[in-house]
């Protein structure tokens, strides 16, 4: 029989989120019904409220979660009741073209739950990533639950189920940084910030952050940035080049989502750099650039989805990192807030006042 939690739900473009009873169905074949412990509030939730992902509202919001699956439905043998799971919202197929090539990370049909989770009227809701994290209980594809060592904090694991993920994920996996690689990061909310992270844990020599809020900027230190730009007063492409002997970095990551950053990214890398577009843009947006410079640059021009990432692979290793202390996960979460909080943390996302508020439960 169907359960009854309490959700946050989007109703409609630019309206303020509200707590709604969400009916969640007992799950069926290849489903799971996961007791959410922690969800954190990522831009993206932002953008699905503003109408900037896609018109399929109402939205029941979140998706940054971990938590205890409660029950499973037919033929879920990967992970059973009582699992301590983060969830991920790329649960890979296992037969389409890039999963046969050995390539599941870039998976093109991955999957969420059949069954649909609904207001109390039977109005159907889109779960955000289809996971709809931001109540106290939820419906996913039994693939989008990913064991991890339960030792570790909810409201900690769960950034790893987007934005930490994604930067991590964009530096390591994308972006392929390594030793002694010069690494420029444009953009330092939590995303951004998992980007220097990861950037730090492969040992990259020189580690750039640019944003346009100074307190942004000291926090990314904390997570590794060895120098910073404030690109409100300064020209982030002239400071990286001189930061990195005239040159350009290695690898520039633009974790914001538009057109101009994507253009200080595009120039601020050496000759045969790469780009990695983690940011989200919105449908409306649109870049204009040379193809001239597109050629004579040379290089790579990457976007990374959830920071490229196998969660089945990239989830329990950096739980362990973070467990042996080598990867401070703990640095990202600002404040830990209750469910009725989320639309006072969407404004104090915008105001850049947080690098993650999280929701716990
Ligand atoms: N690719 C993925 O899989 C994935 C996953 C999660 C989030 N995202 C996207 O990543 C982006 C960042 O997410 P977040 O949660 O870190 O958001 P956030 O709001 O916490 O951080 C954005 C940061 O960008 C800075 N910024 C804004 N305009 C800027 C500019 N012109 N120049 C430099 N810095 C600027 C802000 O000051 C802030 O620090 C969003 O677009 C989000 O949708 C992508
Ligand atoms: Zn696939
Ligand atoms: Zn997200």
């Amino acid at each position: 029989m169907a359960q009854e939690v309490r959700g946050v739900i989007a109703p409609g473009k630019d309206e303020p989120v509200r707590i709604e009873t969400v009916l969640v169905p007992d799950p069926g074949p290849g489903e799971a019904v996961v007791r959410v412990q922690a969800c954190g509030v990522c831009h993206t939730d932002l953008h699905y409220k503003q109408g900037g992902i896609n018109d399929d509202f109402p939205f029941l919001l979140g998706h940054e979660a971990a938590g205890e699956v409660e029950a499973v439905g037919d033929g879920v043998t990967d992970v059973e009741p009582g699992d301590f799971v983060i969830l991920n919202w790329r649960a890979v197929c296992g037969t389409c073209r890039a999963c046969l090539r050995g390539r599941p990370w870039y998976c093109f049909d991955t999957h969420n739950a059949k069954q649909k989770m609904t207001l109390t009227d039977g109005t159907e809701l889109s779960p955000a990533l289809g996971i709809g994290a931001f109540a106290e209980k939820t419906l996913v594809a039994a693939g989008q639950c990913t064991k991890v060592d339960p030792a570790v904090a909810p409201q900690v694991a769960g950034l790893l189920g987007c934005g930490v993920m994604a930067g991590i994920g964009a530096a390591i996996n994308t972006g392929n940084v390594g030793r002694g690689d010069t690494v420029a990061v444009i953009g330092c909310g939590g995303v951004g910030d998992a980007a220097i992270a990861g950037s730090h844990l492969a040992g990259a020599a020189r580690i750039i952050a640019v944003d346009i809020d100074d307190r942004k900027l000291e926090t990314a230190r904390t997570m590794g940035a060895t120098h910073t730009v404030n690109s409100r007063e300064t020209d982030p492409v002239e400071a990286i080049r001189e930061l990195t002997g005239g040159f350009g970095a290695d690898v520039v990551i633009e974790a914001v989502g538009r057109p101009e950053t994507y253009k200080q990214a595009f120039y601020a890398r050496d000759l045969a750099g790469t780009v990695v577009l983690v940011g989200v843009p919105t449908p409306e947006m649109k870049l204009e650039l040379p193809l001239l410079d597109v050629f004579g640059r040379g290089g790579a021009l990457k976007s990374s989805w959830y920071g490229d990432c196998l969660p089945s692979r990239d989830f329990p290793m950096l739980i362990d990192l973070h467990l042996q202390g080598r990867l401070d996960l703990g640095a990202f979460v600002t404040e830990t807030i209750q469910l009725d909080e989320v639309e006072k943390a969407f404004e104090r996302m915008h105001h850049g006042d947080v690098l993650r508020s999280v929701v716990v439960l």
